[in-house]
């Protein structure tokens, strides 16, 4: 591996490679190999973040390195100056980049311009680190994901959602896509991904039927805050709530990438009611990250 731009473009041994090496990494939490020992790594945030970032912080700390935290639209790049150039000058100066943005192509052309090791931190497109601390805490708390069945609840077409969708195809659990006409994964993208593992399912109790793991998200995603009225209201049926979870299998675990917005796409009850499991999820963010940017050292 020589960038996390994806889940789409990793194979199921490096996933498994990863979340193996995550909790490796937890159970030595304070003693783990310094392989980031003398290196700076830049984070590009061109959105807001509370749990990406403090990870990533803390994470390239205890590996040894220097984290760097630039605001986009502090930098030139808020000013027009092109991704590519950027890219290069970087290139130059830091080991690696973590990059949080709107278009997916910024990344990836970050990555083949600078020559560093660079991670995605979120786009609009997916959300890879999101997704394996979630199977990282699958596998602390369920034993994995083998015979497992999934539901992603809510905007089904989000950057969270794709990530699932691959980790889904890749790894071949069950995941059913439970969301209403307009926020259903796009046509477009569902070609891409090989069938058999992914359903989507318009009825949200239908979709949490038979589920063992019940995951949201917010229903406004970065970015799409002038679609706020029309999301909240077409999405309001696929509330996570007490009478929605009795839909899915007994002793079935609710999951969130968090923020969460009670009384929006989870009540307060159902949220503190999981909350053991949504912030090991969190907590996880790091030690998946510290796996991952130890696997682009190598
Ligand atoms: N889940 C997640 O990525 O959180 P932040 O937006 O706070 O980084
Ligand atoms: N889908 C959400 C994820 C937040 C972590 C967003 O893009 O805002």
């Amino acid at each position: 591996m020589k960038h996390l731009l994806s889940l789409e473009q990793l194979t199921q041994a490096e996933i498994e490679g990863l979340i193996h090496s995550a909790v490796d990494l937890k159970a030595k939490r304070k003693s783990c190999p310094q392989v980031l020992a003398g290196q700076t790594w830049a984070l590009i945030f061109n959105k807001s973040s509370t749990r990406t970032r403090v990870s990533f912080e803390v994470g390239i700390r205890e590996l040894g390195g220097s984290p760097m935290f630039l605001s986009g639209s502090e930098m030139q790049l808020g000013r027009g100056e092109p991704v590519k150039d950027t890219a290069r000058v970087l290139g130059r100066m830091v080991d690696g980049a973590i990059i949080r943005t709107f278009a997916q192509k910024d990344v990836d052309d970050f990555a083949s311009f600078s020559g560093i090791p660079t991670i995605n931190a979120l786009t609009d497109d997916e959300h890879p680190c999101q997704i394996l601390a979630d199977l990282q805490t699958m596998q602390e708390r369920l034993g994995g994901w083998k015979n497992k069945r999934v539901c992603f609840l809510g905007d089904g077409d989000c950057n969270v959602a794709r990530s699932w969708i691959w980790a889904s195809a890749r790894l071949g659990f069950e995941l059913v896509v439970g969301a209403p006409a307009p926020f259903q994964p796009a046509d477009s993208f569902m070609e891409r991904v090989p069938k058999g593992t992914v359903s989507v399912e318009s009825d949200a109790m239908r979709a949490v039927s038979g589920c063992d793991v019940v995951y949201t998200d917010v229903w406004v995603s970065m970015g799409k805050e002038a679609e706020s009225a029309d999301r909240l209201r077409v999405l309001s049926p696929y509330q996570i709530n007490t009478q929605l979870m009795a839909a899915a299998n007994p002793g079935a675990v609710v999951m969130h990438c968090l923020p969460a917005y009670r009384g929006k796409e989870i009540t307060d009850e159902v949220m503190e009611a999981h909350a053991g499991i949504i912030f090991e999820e969190a907590e996880n963010r790091l030690h998946a990250q510290k796996a991952v940017m130890t696997e682009l050292v190598r």
